[in-house]
């Protein structure tokens, strides 16, 4: 496995790769990387010949300088589990190599009707710095296939409609939540939590669970299922920032007729805010 920081020797890879005809995948990652960062990684490798993973920790999308600074950085450990899933190649660029004339000059990339709701009312700019960092990081690497994770799932919208509004070629595939045994979604602010919270977070997805089954069997008050929720994520030691059910193809409140919902919930439990969501179809 190659590690490289800088976009030369980036761009020398990719097109000898090119040269010998291969496809690529492109698995973008802040790093701190586990079990649903490496999940990601085997399904772009069903997808390309070839797999790129990127670890930069993006300033441009923390609206807390906080939570920027805590941000867990553990590029060494990252680079052992990437190696041992056979990645081909690690781009592990600086905010330089990213951001040459820093960012307050940086073109930013918003993407409307999708960055301003949801998690994007309570985390101000930051899918504009996602966008545009993706944006980036496809520019640099040119994949033919990139994978983004489900548990963001609007993130993952969010990417799929620029990649469309921008005439952007490449295909943008979902790889599925990848969950501890209590259920709680993988992610690396899982690690904020105590083992107590661990098993307290483990009612995020049982709550999306009974939410599903609710409307699965035809329950179609959804304010009233929104509230119930919100109200007992609140009764276990959340502090919910939303529970809504919505569109799945754009994220709109969802209407009575729809039959393709995605219910998706933010939550704080002690010092991590947790998000989580899941697809309910109906006949
Ligand atoms: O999901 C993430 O880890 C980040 O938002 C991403 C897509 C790597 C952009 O920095």
């Amino acid at each position: 496995m190659q590690a490289v920081e800088q976009l030369d020797a980036l761009r020398e890879q990719v097109k000898q790769w090119r040269n010998d005809k291969l496809s690529i995948a492109f698995v973008p990652t802040m790093g701190n990387l586990h079990q649903g960062h490496l999940s990601l990684v085997r399904r772009a490798q069903e997808l390309a010949d070839k797999v790129i993973v990127s670890v930069f920790v993006n300033p441009l999308q923390f609206d807390d300088k906080n939570d920027l600074s805590a941000y867990p950085r553990t590029l060494d450990a990252d680079l052992l589990k990437l190696e041992s899933v056979n990645c081909d190649l690690v781009f592990t660029p600086t905010a330089n190599v990213i951001y040459p004339n820093g960012m307050d000059k940086q073109t930013v990339i918003t993407v409307p009707d999708m960055d301003d709701k949801l998690c994007g009312q309570a985390r101000a700019g930051h899918f504009d710095g996602v966008a545009t960092v993706v944006a980036k990081l496809f520019n640099m690497v040119q994949a033919d296939v990139a994978v983004f994770g489900e548990k963001d799932y609007q993130q993952l919208l969010l990417i799929r409609k620029m990649v469309n509004d921008l005439n952007i070629p490449i295909n943008i595939v979902a790889g599925e939540t990848y969950r501890e045994e209590n259920g709680l979604a993988m992610s690396s602010r899982n690690q904020y939590l105590t083992a107590e919270q661990r098993d307290i977070a483990a009612d995020l997805y049982q709550n999306l669970l009974d939410i599903k089954n609710k409307i699965e069997q035809g329950e179609d008050d959804f304010a009233f299922l929104e509230q119930e929720t919100v109200k007992r994520l609140q009764e276990s030691g959340f502090i919910p920032d939303y529970v809504d059910i919505r569109r799945a193809d754009n994220l709109e409140r969802a209407q009575k007729r729809d039959r393709s919902l995605r219910v998706l919930v933010a939550a704080r439990l002690g010092n991590a805010r947790l998000i989580d969501n899941i697809a309910c179809n109906l006949a």
